[in-house]
């Protein structure tokens, strides 16, 4: 697999490398361009990355914002939405409802042509397995500037319906975005986040934000949102399509420069986290048992390995990863 993604990485180098000619930057808001033009077969479609507007360069000044979105008044419920909060979900219910969250705004956005891509933890979990990390309690997605004042003044509010039969799921979602949004610096840091597209049953959302061009003569070419994530536009486009929980999704170019910037390698090689251990096999995430009796053994190497008594075959408590394999999973980085 990763003497494949080394192949890759040398077309795709080589590819970049004859159009280094023209300024990157034309040469990759073309190229999205013409993706967007392949995506929606020629139809208007007026998203892709921008410079900047003239709200990126607004100075936070003058009297603290109010806080445009609300969590309920309960602690630990900062994950819920307060206008539809109606009580905890479990963590079945929270997974279900996170997974139909992505899909219906997969599915709205690539309707209306809207460009979007997947971020943090999110990201990861793409990264692992195309799904959401088992741990996660919310999403996130971003957006360009250019993205966010198209939603902002065609889509607020918008109220959409959804249906997935095979789980015979039925969900009502909100697109709200943050009248702030127009102040793209950090500020009181009341709103650092620009949108939401939120579960209406449930009150469980998805964090949308936008990256803007923020110092245009300090740092040309860096978009960051307001949470002060800082990308190159270079490591966002053009974005790559994959899968994520069965559906198509945008991910950054580079994004295990962006996974390692936010998240140090680390993020690829532990196998272990939220009492949840990396199943192979399986190619899983699998919520750790323990009360559940092991066995030790030892290996010819010396180290030892413990198997859970009572796991069907290949199913195996996973030792940690040896050096060649945390290379091999950092490969593609370096
Ligand atoms: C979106 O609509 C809500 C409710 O009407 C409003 O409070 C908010 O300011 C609107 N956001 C934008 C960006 O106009
Ligand atoms: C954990 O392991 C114990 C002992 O084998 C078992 O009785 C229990 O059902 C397991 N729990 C889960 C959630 O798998
Ligand atoms: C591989 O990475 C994991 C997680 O970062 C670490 O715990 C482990 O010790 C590493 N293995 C070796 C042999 O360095």
């Amino acid at each position: 697999m990763w003497l494949m993604r080394c192949f890759l990485g040398i077309l795709i180098a080589t590819q970049v490398s004859s159009s280094a000619a023209a300024s990157p930057r034309k040469v990759e808001l073309q190229k999205n361009l013409e993706r967007n033009k392949a995506r929606t077969g020629g139809k208007a479609q007026p998203i892709a990355w921008k410079p900047a507007s003239k709200f990126a360069d607004n100075a936070i000044t003058g009297p603290k914002e109010p806080k445009y979105f609300h969590e309920p008044g309960v602690a630990a419920a900062g994950h819920y939405d307060q206008r539809f909060f109606s009580g905890f979900v479990n963590d079945r219910e929270r997974h279900e409802s996170l997974r139909h969250l992505i899909r219906s705004w997969l599915q709205w956005s690539q309707m209306q042509g809207v460009e979007t891509w997947l971020a943090h933890g999110t990201l990861l979990g793409w990264w692992w397995n195309s799904r959401i990390l088992p741990w996660d309690t919310d999403l996130d997605v971003q957006i360009s500037e250019a993205t966010l004042k198209y939603l902002a003044e065609n889509f607020n509010m918008t109220k959409w319906s959804y249906d997935f039969d095979e789980e015979n799921f039925h969900g009502t979602y909100l697109l709200d975005i943050n009248p702030y949004w127009t102040n793209r610096r950090r500020g009181h840091s009341s709103n650092l986040i620009d949108g939401r597209w939120v579960d209406r049953n449930t009150g469980l959302f998805i964090d949308i934000t936008g990256l803007s061009e923020t110092h245009r003569a300090q740092r040309p070419g860096v978009i960051s949102c307001k949470n002060n994530h800082r990308y190159n536009v270079k490591e966002i486009y053009p974005l790559r399509d994959v899968l994520f929980e069965g559906f198509k999704a945008y991910v950054p170019y580079a994004y295990d420069i962006v996974l390692v910037k936010e998240y140090r390698s680390k993020a690829f090689t532990l196998t272990e986290y939220e009492k949840h251990q990396w199943q192979p096999a399986l190619k899983s995430w699998v919520q750790k048992n323990s009360t559940q009796p092991y066995t030790q053994f030892t290996l010819k190497n010396g180290k030892t390995i413990k198997i859970k008594r009572e796991d069907p075959r290949g199913l195996e408590a996973v030792p940690q990863p040896s050096f060649m394999e945390n290379i091999s999973r950092l490969v593609h980085y370096w």
